[in-house]
């Protein structure tokens, strides 16, 4: 079994101050477990350097990239500058960027994109609104988002991992549960539908799937009853320590 990913979306749920106070309280409660499981931590980005410097033992991951490696566009971050803050994981297509900032499905390709040719793997977030589900739409917006992913993506065999994040845009941070079977079903459509483009032994050994969407303590370990799951993405309980821990403990 492949080692269990917990990646903490932070989002801009705390300040400065808070998350290099935060980073450090992770990097103490959890350093036992790092062996075991790989905790990534994805904090706003003027928060990367700072807490790289902590030394606490955690990977670090960007939320968002410029599809453009470098050029004019003002206020944007390259995925070189994020190796260089000592990021190894990069969140590409979250649903709030997609539906607040007009992120597009080719907007994502490119920065998935630009992620690999960076050398960072890059955390792929996939997933149907309610609405889309409501109309039995679930499958068919997964396949066509994977498409426009991954159509004419260069992944050389050379185990470089991508990791996809199917997370239900209905259930982040609604505490609206998804049954953990819906999870499994979805990730072996994703799993399927890679087949399009990618070599089995590519699918197995570079690709990771992860679930999002109000995960908690005390749901967490249903979505691991099967391996098709291999971590999972959080946000609103990864700005709690207590609440992240039994994340963590309950894996
Ligand atoms: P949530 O967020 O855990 O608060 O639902 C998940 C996410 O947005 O990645």
């Amino acid at each position: 079994m492949k080692k269990p990913l917990i990646v903490a979306n932070w989002k801009m749920g705390l300040s400065f101050a808070e998350s290099i106070r935060l980073a450090e309280e992770f990097g103490r409660t959890l350093a036992e477990q790092m062996s075991q499981k790989e905790i990534v931590i994805c904090p706003s980005s003027i928060a990367l350097s700072d807490i790289r410097r902590l030394k606490i033992g955690l990977k670090l991951g960007a939320q968002n990239v410029s599809w453009e490696l470098k050029g004019k566009l003002t206020g944007e971050v390259s995925a070189h500058d994020l190796v260089s803050l000592g990021c190894e994981y990069c969140i590409v297509g979250h649903s709030s960027r997609r539906q607040y900032l007009g992120e597009t499905d080719k907007m994502v390709h490119e920065k998935t994109k630009a992620c690999l040719f960076a050398g960072i793997i890059p955390i792929i977030c996939i997933g149907e609104t309610w609405d889309e589900k409501d109309a039995g739409k679930r499958d068919l917006r997964i396949i066509e988002q994977l498409h426009s992913v991954f159509k004419d993506l260069v992944v050389s065999d050379n185990k470089r991992q991508i990791i996809i994040a199917y997370e239900p845009i209905w259930a982040i941070g609604t505490g609206q549960s998804i049954e953990p079977t819906d999870t499994f079903r979805v990730a072996d459509l994703i799993r399927h539908t890679l087949r399009d483009f990618f070599d089995q032994s590519i699918i197995d050994n570079q690709f990771n799937i992860l679930y999002g969407g109000s995960v908690s303590g005390k749901t967490v370990a249903s979505f691991f009853a099967h391996d098709s799951i291999n971590g999972v993405l959080v946000g609103s309980d990864s700005l709690r320590m207590d609440l992240f821990k039994s994340i963590v403990d309950n894996i």
